[in-house]
């Protein structure tokens, strides 16, 4: 059995199994099962759409947490949740999320547990969802957080060659929405892996898209108690308030969470 530990970034007794690409929680935690995103699944959103492996491409623990914790969770309406993203490729693109927005304004917090995620965030015109208005791709490294303002739609990429573990703080009060994703195959471009490095296309189906502003991820947010390495879910404890923004999104400012390069 190949296990990576992930407590150190994680703060919670969290292991991988990288062969049955699973996590093994520990007593205190809640016993969630995944939820597996399975190839078939998501083809629309893929350059190629008649691949046939991996079947399965991630897995999604929702609601994780300490069991002594679900009422403090449940009062400050949060959710946490861990990724297991599999490290391959889906044809020539590299490894990714199906993608979604959120309702409303609100916005989510991510956490590298484990790899490098590269994060495509997009912003959509209000009157006319073809076209994207802003494009950030965030270059995340283990221990960053990737905080998401509201109205970006987003989507996960593994690039490396092995398997990609996030966490995320998220409102617990909505559901996140698919199907422009769908609609549009993708996000506003698509990452293929070719002899020279990485490739961006942008998607036809929008009529209108702007260039991709690269960025990393600010390496401490005080506002929101964020600083890299040090693990997210203790913000629970003794500083619940610094997560407001997900609940409260519009009474903050975000233009400082990520640094332009
Ligand atoms: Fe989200």
């Amino acid at each position: 059995m190949q296990v990576r530990d992930l407590s150190k970034y994680s703060g919670l007794n969290l292991k991988l199994n990288t062969k049955k690409h699973s996590l093994i929680l520990g007593d205190a935690l809640s016993k969630v099962s995944p939820a597996i995103r399975f190839l078939k699944e998501i083809k629309e959103v893929l350059v190629e759409k008649e691949l046939s492996s991996p079947a399965e491409l991630y897995y999604m623990y929702r609601d994780m947490h300490k069991i002594k914790d679900a009422e403090r969770l449940a009062k400050h309406k949060l959710r946490y949740d861990v990724t297991v993203i599999r490290p391959g490729r889906l044809g020539n693109e590299f490894m990714k999320t199906a993608g979604h927005y959120h309702p409303g304004d609100f916005g989510e917090l991510y956490e590298v547990l484990s790899g490098c995620a590269w994060c495509l965030l997009q912003r959509r015109n209000t009157g006319d969802e073809r076209i994207i208005e802003d494009v950030i791709l965030i270059k995340a490294k283990t221990g960053d957080k990737i905080v998401i303002p509201p109205r970006y739609g987003h989507i996960l990429i593994n690039i490396e060659k092995e398997h990609l573990v996030t966490s995320n703080w998220v409102s617990a009060s909505f559901h996140s929405q698919y199907e422009l994703y769908e609609k549009a195959q993708g996000a506003a471009y698509y990452i293929f892996e070719d002899s020279l490095g990485e490739r961006f296309e942008a998607n036809p189906y929008f009529k209108e898209v702007s260039r991709i502003r690269v960025a990393l991820p600010a390496k401490e947010i005080k506002k929101f108690g964020l600083v890299s390495g040090a693990p997210m879910y203790s913000l629970l404890y003794k500083e619940a308030g610094k997560l407001d923004f997900l609940n409260n999104p519009l009474k903050y400012d975000y233009s400082d969470v990520f640094v332009f390069l």
